[in-house]
């Protein structure tokens, strides 16, 4: 399955019915025609992702929304004014989406996406492309077309490279089904950001209703790897125990030098400002993942909004893991 930059071939590709995985901003996406029911049912069935979960319909431009979706509130005339294209995933009531798409839900989620190769190909292709992360389920995102690659083998049928993502962490996903908006998933578009736009308070993922979102589980972009979330004091004494009980550690630093850590232990430092520790996370954690180690610790970053959604992400990726 060749990796190509030519946007051409890709949307020939998706006219076809194939599947193409795309870069956008936030991660690359294993795409399809959002229109044609069987080339959507090749998504989940590449991914091994169960039916009943929705795919985001992905847009050239933001006056597509009317199609997909209907009933469109305020809120989200001025939200895609505010930020598409851009990393923001919009929960409204479902239009013209085929309920394929939407893993059943009479709701859909649409984006435009912020990255100028996926702009291209959308705005040629003209339709809505239906396309989760271009991950097997449960794992971490890809950020680089070879993450892609390494992935699906030979299984999707074209990949376009456009690069590094940027923003490397998926989509701020907010719901307006309800009266009171509500967030799904935290992003680098933060619930301030939103609510300065929309002039309403946003409420929170703890109380979701019956809104089925993989995103939202609790063990989910996982490394193979077990990962350890460690306080920065704690770092040097914990991976010290471990280095000791004969355990092969990686430790992600953000604070922490490598001098004060045991000598036999592989460190990785990581970036002060959570854009930058972001766009590199799951990067790193595949890196880590690949190579022979028995844990890989993190060093938790700090607990404020700016870190919500490195946070909500480390903190998935970690939960549960045994080995
Ligand atoms: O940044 C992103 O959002 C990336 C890029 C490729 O656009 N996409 C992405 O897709 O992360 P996926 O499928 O891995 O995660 C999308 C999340 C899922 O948790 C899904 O359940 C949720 O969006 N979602 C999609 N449609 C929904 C709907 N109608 N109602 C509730 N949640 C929905
Ligand atoms: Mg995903």
């Amino acid at each position: 399955m060749p990796i190509t930059t030519d946007i051409a071939l890709a949307v020939e590709r998706l006219r076809q019915g194939g599947v193409v995985a795309l870069p956008t901003e936030t991660v690359y996406g294993l795409g399809a025609d959002a229109s044609n029911s069987g080339a959507v049912q090749r998504i989940f069935a590449i991914k091994g992702r169960p039916a009943d979960h929705p795919l985001i319909v992905h847009m050239g431009d933001a006056y597509m929304m009317q199609a997909w979706a209907r009933e469109i509130p305020p809120a989200a005339i001025r939200l895609a004014e505010r930020f598409w294209p851009g990393p923001l995933t919009l929960i409204l009531k479902r239009g013209q989406t085929p309920l394929e798409v939407t893993g059943g839900q009479d709701s859909v989620g649409l984006r435009v996406p912020g990255h100028p190769v996926a702009l291209d190909l959308l705005r040629a292709f003209g339709g809505g492309v239906a396309a989760p992360s271009a991950n097997r389920f449960g794992r971490v995102s890809p950020t680089r077309a070879e993450h892609v690659r390494d992935e699906f083998g030979e299984s999707v049928d074209l990949i376009l490279d456009g690069g590094d993502c940027t923003v490397g962490l998926e989509s701020t996903i907010l719901s307006l089904l309800d009266e009171q908006p509500r967030l799904l998933r935290p992003g680098m578009i933060s619930i301030a950001e939103l609510e300065i736009v929309i002039g309403m308070p946003i409420l929170g993922p703890q109380d979701r209703g019956d809104i089925r979102a993989p995103g939202l589980m609790e063990s989910h972009y996982a490394p193979d790897t077990r990962l350890l979330p460690c306080p920065s004091e704690e770092l040097a004494t914990t991976v010290r125990k471990l280095t000791e009980a004969g355990l092969r550690v990686a430790v992600m630093t953000r604070t922490v030098v490598g001098g004060a850590l045991p000598a036999e232990t592989h460190p990785l430092t990581m970036p002060i400002e959570p854009a930058d520790y972001g766009r590199q996370l799951y990067a790193s954690l595949r890196r880590l993942d690949d190579g022979d180690f028995d844990i890989i610790v993190v060093e938790q970053p700090p607990d404020n909004d700016s870190w919500r959604a490195v946070n909500d992400r480390l903190g998935r990726a970690s939960h549960g893991a045994s080995s």
